[in-house]
C-alpha cells in the first residue's frame, strides 16, 4: 500500500518525505486554504514546489463543476508538472470529464466519493485513484472501512484498474485496516502517520536496552 500525505502544508510534506516511506501528495480547496495560498499564481506555484519536494503523484482539485470548465481547468494543472493528478468531484460532469482526460492521458483522482457505486462509474470512467471518504463515512454513522472492502472486492471481480486511494483518514488504526482490506493507497494526515510509529512497549524496552548498555561501556 502506498503512503500519501493529505496536506498542503510543506512542513509536514518535508517531515514525510524525509521519514522515507512517502509516495505522494493530496490536496484539496480546504487544505489550501488551511494554509493561506489565495490566488491562481500563488495555488499553482505552490503545486509545482510541492512537486519538486516529493517523487510521487501530486494531487491538484480542480474548482469548476462544469464539463468545459474542469477540463479548461484541469489541462492547466496537468501542464504544470509530469506528477500532477487532476482531482475531478463525483458529479455528472465530472464523470464525463474524467472519461476524457483518460482519453488523453492526463490522470486524474475521483474524489468525494461515498458509494460503491461512485466508485464503479470513476473506474467505468477510467480514473486513476478513487478516493472514499472514510473518516466522513464514519462520523456518519457508518462504516468507512467497510466500503474500502466492498470496492476493493468489486474492483478485484471486475478486473478494473482504478486504484482505491482511502481518504479523509483520521487515525493509525484507519490505515492498518485499509491495508487489511486492500486499498492500493492511503492519504494521511501526519499526525496518523507518525501514529503507527507508537507503541508502549517499544519505548520500555528501547529505555531497558540503553541503561543495560552502559553497563557494556
Ligand atoms: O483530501 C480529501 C480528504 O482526505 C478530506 O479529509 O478529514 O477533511 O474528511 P477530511
Amino acid at each position: 500500500m502506498k503512503f500519501f500525505i493529505d496536506t498542503a502544508n510543506l512542513a509536514q510534506i518535508q517531515e514525510a518525505h524525509d521519514l522515507g516511506i512517502l509516495d505522494g501528495v493530496t490536496t484539496n480547496p480546504s487544505l489550501m486554504a488551511k494554509e493561506g495560498i489565495r490566488g491562481e499564481e500563488a495555488i499553482m506555484k505552490h503545486y509545482e514546489t510541492i512537486c519538486e519536494m516529493v517523487k510521487g503523484d501530486v494531487s491538484a482539485e480542480v474548482i469548476a463543476t462544469d464539463f468545459d470548465g474542469i477540463i479548461a481547468e484541469g489541462k492547466k494543472l496537468a501542464a504544470l508538472h509530469p506528477r500532477i493528478v487532476v482531482k475531478v468531484p463525483m458529479i455528472k460532469d465530472g464523470v464525463k470529464a474524467i472519461k476524457w482526460f483518460t482519453e488523453n492521458k492526463i490522470k486524474t483522482n475521483c474524489t468525494l466519493v461515498f458509494s460503491a457505486g461512485q466508485a464503479i462509474l470513476a473506474a467505468k470512467a477510467g480514473a486513476t485513484y478513487v478516493s472514499p471518504f472514510i473518516g466522513r463515512i464514519d462520523d456518519g454513522g457508518w462504516d468507512g472501512v467497510e466500503l474500502i472492502a466492498q470496492i476493493a472486492n468489486i474492483y478485484n471481480i471486475q478486473g478494473f484498474k482504478t486504484e482505491i486511494l482511502a481518504a479523509s483518514i483520521r487515525s493509525p488504526l484507519h490505515i492498518i485496516k485499509c491495508a487489511e482490506v486492500g486499498a492500493d493507497v492511503c492519504t494521511c494526515p501526519l499526525d496518523s502517520i507518525l501514529g503507527l510509529l507508537k507503541h508502549p512497549l517499544t519505548d520500555i524496552g528501547l529505555a531497558k536496552f540503553l541503561e543495560d548498555a552502559k553497563k557494556t561501556r
